[in-house]
């Protein structure tokens, strides 16, 4: 670790030298051990050379390889497996396709391959076996940062960087105007919130200045994907941290950022994904039931009983908070 943390001091000074304000470059740091891509951006008003690691990936080789072109948006997963360790399954022969502008959720017990089914279409790790395309073109074939700006990718785990709320909502697209910023803070209805922040969207996050809460993080990362505008989005939900009152507020904005777009939707909450076109079970990494949620909840599988057992619980939690002792 302090290893890393030397290698990326040497660059980060190294960096400063040759880059411009605003720069970004990525660069691979490693020896022997686990490589990791980190993208540094050079910002001479910071009192520190701010360097945000994006992603802990692999090696991002084919970066001379041509840029995916804007989308239709077709996805097709084409009997598609994949293990992290080469060993272990974590997917096995996954075959789906995703029309245009539909609207797909994806449900299952937890560590089922939900979120590495979305980081495959992201291109932060390639199948072991099978092909995804995306318009009919098999997505190996371009560079992985065209693949990502095609892609918005509201994440589990919102990730916040010390910087501004403007910055983090900007995420990279720093070129992004203040009038299109603050739009996507108000479509991800999180401008509610940042106008009563000390210094609104300057306001600093994380270490350095406020602490946002669940909510607000998620509305940052909604945000993010408004800005970025991309045709295709996932949405990987991690609204179990919020109560159900925010929940429905923050579902709200989510329903709106998918229109138009082709949307995968990992839902933790079923609730979230009965509109949707159709319905994907994963368990033990394998496609058990497909199918409108309307004709999943008419037979007796896993989906209903999953949403039996939603029921049960949320029936329970609102119990609890309309006590009043
Ligand atoms: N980076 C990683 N390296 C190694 N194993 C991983 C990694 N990420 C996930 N896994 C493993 O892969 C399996 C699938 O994980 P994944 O995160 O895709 O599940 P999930 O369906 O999204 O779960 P959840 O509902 O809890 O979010 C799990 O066994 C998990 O431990
Ligand atoms: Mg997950």
């Amino acid at each position: 670790m302090f290893d890393i943390i030397k290698q990326l001091q040497d660059l980060a000074a190294e960096l400063a030298e040759t880059l411009e304000e605003g720069d970004r470059q990525y660069r691979t740091v490693g020896d022997g051990g686990p490589v990791i891509d980190w993208w540094f951006v050079i910002d001479r008003n910071a009192s520190y050379y701010a360097v945000y690691a994006l992603m802990q990936e692999p090696v991002e080789s084919g970066e001379e390889l041509p840029d995916m072109p804007v989308p239709c948006g077709r996805i097709e997963f084409r009997d598609v497996s994949f293990g992290y360790d080469g060993k272990r399954p974590v997917l096995s022969h996954i075959s789906l396709v995703i029309e245009p502008g539909q609207k797909v959720g994806f449900v299952g017990p937890t560590g089922t391959g939900k979120s590495t089914l979305a980081h495959l279409l992201l291109r932060f790790y390639d199948p072991t076996e099978g092909t995804i395309l995306v318009d009919g073109v098999d997505i190996s074939r371009y560079n992985r940062a065209s693949v990502r700006r095609q892609i918005a990718l509201v994440q589990q785990d919102v990730f916040l960087f010390s910087d501004s709320v403007r910055r983090n909502i900007a995420f990279g697209d720093f070129d992004g105007s203040g009038e299109a910023i603050r739009r996507a803070a108000e479509s991800a209805d999180a401008w509610t919130f940042i106008r009563h922040l000390p210094q609104q969207i300057d306001t600093p996050v994380g270490e350095r200045g406020v602490k946002l809460s669940g909510g607000q993080r998620q509305r940052i990362s909604l945000a993010r994907a408004f800005l970025k505008d991309a045709p295709i989005l996932v949405l990987d939900e991690a609204t179990s941290a919020l109560d159900n009152l925010t929940e429905d507020q923050v579902q709200k904005e989510m329903d709106r950022l998918g229109k138009g777009r082709t949307a995968l939707v990992i839902a933790h909450r079923l609730g979230t994904v009965l509109n949707a076109d159709r319905i994907v079970v994963l368990e033990g990494g394998k496609i058990r039931e497909t199918g409108s949620p309307q004709a999943l909840l008419a037979q007796s599988g896993i989906f209903r009983r999953l949403w039996e057992k939603e029921n049960r619980k949320r029936a329970k939690k609102e119990g609890v908070e309309s006590c009043s002792l």
